[in-house]
């Protein structure tokens, strides 16, 4: 098994010019991490943080991508104009842009297929919410999200993008889920990928999202399916996000 560990910070809505510095600062006291580390901030920040991130082995990401490649879409932001900017990742799917903006499947396989178009790598999100967990739906409802990709990219790009399991009732609640329940839908989601690509399932790296701290991140990133986190409250302090990153 190769798979990388790799740490993302979703920065959400938060940030300013004058704490990003501040941040990018701490950070800098602090040690390299062994795993990959990305960072997902909001656009409008993204250049000045690249160059801000200079030999601070942090990958730049955005929270969001337009499903269109160019032209007269309004306020919208292209995959190439991402990686335009220096950005290797994207995060897709993400809960907060499926409920709140409401986004399909059907949109969010849209993105991942301009994101791959354009050489960034997506973090494809999926996740049930508390009722669904509730009445037994978890597993299909995460393995429909991800088929509803698969569908439009195929499961060999699957090798140029991460997955990242993320609870929604987990979600900035300060409820993780346990390591044993996170385990069992990270291996459900690898075994779904193996029945299209053996071999790009084993490579697959999943991450969990959902009140990730430095706290409970070893146990969880220890099962032997969960090969990183995406972080959002956690990430937003770069101490917290470098202890779960050495985590
Ligand atoms: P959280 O968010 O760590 O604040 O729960 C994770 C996410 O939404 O990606």
């Amino acid at each position: 098994m190769t798979r990388r560990r790799l740490v993302a910070a979703n920065w959400k809505m938060n940030g300013s010019l004058a704490a990003n510095a501040a941040w990018v600062a701490r950070w800098r006291s602090l040690a390299l991490p062994a795993c990959e580390v990305a960072l997902c901030a909001p656009f409008v920040y993204l250049e000045n943080l690249g160059k801000a991130l200079e030999g601070c082995g942090i990958s730049l990401g955005a929270e969001n991508v337009s499903e269109y490649e160019a032209g007269a879409y309004t306020g919208e932001v292209s995959a190439a104009m991402l990686s335009d900017i220096g950005c290797r990742w994207v995060i897709v799917g993400h809960s907060e842009r499926r409920i709140l903006f409401g986004e399909t499947d059907a949109v969010v396989a849209a993105k991942t297929r301009a994101a791959l178009a354009a050489g960034l790598s997506p973090i494809i999100c999926v996740g049930e919410t508390l009722e669904q967990r509730e009445s037994s739906q978890t597993l299909r409802v995460v393995e429909t999200q991800l088929a509803a990709v698969i569908s439009v990219i195929g499961a060999a790009a699957l090798a140029r993008c991460a997955l990242a399991y993320e609870p929604v009732w987990a979600i900035g609640t300060g409820r993780s889920a346990t390591p044993e329940i996170a385990q069992h839908v990270h291996s459900a989601l690898r075994e779904a990928v193996a029945r299209f690509d053996p071999a790009v399932a084993r490579e697959l790296r999943i991450l969990y999202g959902g009140s990730v701290k430095p706290g409970n991140a070893a146990a969880l990133f220890a099962q032997p399916d969960i090969d990183g986190g995406l972080i959002g409250g956690a990430a937003l302090q770069a101490e917290d996000f470098h202890a779960v990153c050495a985590a």
